[in-house]
């Protein structure tokens, strides 16, 4: 069957058609129309130019995609769009066109969970994907964006127990802000992942190595952690250390001081990321033997991939770091988990309302 997704719940509008046969899920066309460049000049997603700029993009990108995929709307047989969490300005945009295009063509809706989004963007063939097969469940998934650092027991294709999740800030959001402290420019992301590994290289480590260096032990820079202890659930909260970023750089800046930008980067990217290897560690311990997914924007941080890679070789868990291309936000992976969701009964109709709020 041939799936037709939107995705529209933060600053990119993106729509895909996906081809389902059992559980091979190839990809015909994914295109998105990114805003990065309008929100940068704010420093910031500001959600009311979201809102229109989706407007804009989704009907012309509609036809694009379908063109792509050398294919009509008469070929559809489903349609799936994120529903959930995002800004909801944003999000009804995309859900009203979804709603009205499945109306007016008598096609089959459902409505996706973005974050399971990120989950069943593992499912997905993709040339680029080196392990050349997709995970089946169950495993572990760790799902690191701009809003979300979780970690969920992905029991079937559509059961998911969130394990670990953020309470303030997610490990995206967290490298946004600090970077504009860096004066990075926004989205930061991949700039302080650039940065960072320029730190690592002046103390001849990489994040792996960076603990033992004498530069870690003696830092001055006291960063808490974003693995807090002492909770039933392995915590993932990045305000912490976020927060202990920004003022240690507005109290170097009363005092003339600078901060050598590189080191300062690899610091806060080597305390961020053990965080989060440290509550996987533990969910790896109480779940031996699972596969584990890695996916979300942030996944795309070279030194995340390389800490995990080496956590899950020590735990034996068999690792699958997704695709580049499936990492951020796209259209595919909404249609793939909505594939799985019609599978299993899901339907949405007339009714379909967005929502700000978590889901899962
Ligand atoms: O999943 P995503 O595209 O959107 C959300 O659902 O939030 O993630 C976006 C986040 C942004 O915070 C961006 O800075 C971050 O992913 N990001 C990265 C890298 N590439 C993108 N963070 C760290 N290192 C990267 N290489
Ligand atoms: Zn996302």
């Amino acid at each position: 069957m041939h799936v037709l997704s939107f995705e529209s719940s933060c600053d990119e509008t993106a729509v895909a058609v996906l081809h389902a046969d059992g559980h091979t899920l190839t990809p015909k066309a994914d295109v998105i129309a990114s805003q990065i460049d309008i929100h940068r000049l704010y420093g910031g997603v500001v959600p009311e130019i979201a809102s229109r700029a989706h407007v804009e993009a989704i009907s012309r990108l509609t036809y694009e995609a379908l063109d792509r995929a050398s294919l009509s709307l008469s070929d559809i047989d489903l349609i799936a769009v994120t529903s959930h969490p995002g800004l909801i300005g944003a999000l009804l945009v995309g859900v009203n066109f979804a709603k009205s295009l499945a109306a007016a063509n008598g096609i089959p809706l459902v409505e996706v969970d973005h974050i399971k989004g990120h989950i069943a963007a593992a499912y997905v063939t993709h040339e680029k994907n080196e392990h050349k097969e997709v995970p089946k469940p169950p495993f572990l998934a760790l799902v690191v964006s701009g809003g979300h650092t979780s970690v969920f027991l992905v029991e079937d294709y559509t059961r998911h127990t969130l394990l670990a999740s953020t309470r303030d800030d997610a490990m995206g959001e967290a490298f946004d802000k600090v970077g504009r402290l860096l004066s990075l420019p926004y989205p930061a992301g991949a700039a302080f992942d650039a940065l960072a590994s320029e730190g690592f290289a002046l103390y001849g480590c990489d994040v792996c190595t960076y603990k033992n260096t004498e530069a870690a032990r003696e830092s001055e820079w006291h960063l808490p952690s974003p693995a807090l202890t002492g909770d039933a659930a392995p915590d993932l909260s990045f305000s912490g250390p976020k927060t202990a970023a920004v003022n240690l750089m507005n109290r170097l800046k009363q005092k003339n001081e600078t901060v050598d930008r590189a080191r300062f980067a690899a610091h806060f990217t080597y305390v961020a990321v053990e965080g989060v290897a440290r509550q996987l560690s533990l969910l790896l311990d109480r779940y031996p033997g699972l596969p584990l997914v890695m996916g979300g924007g942030v996944a795309a941080n070279s030194h995340l991939r390389r800490y995990v890679a080496r956590l899950a070789e020590e735990k034996k868990s068999r690792l699958f770091v997704l695709p580049l291309a499936l990492c951020g936000d796209n259209g595919t992976m909404i249609a793939a988990a909505g594939y799985y969701a019609y599978r299993n009964g899901e339907r949405a109709d007339s009714t379909l309302n967005a929502s700000a709020a978590d889901g899962i």
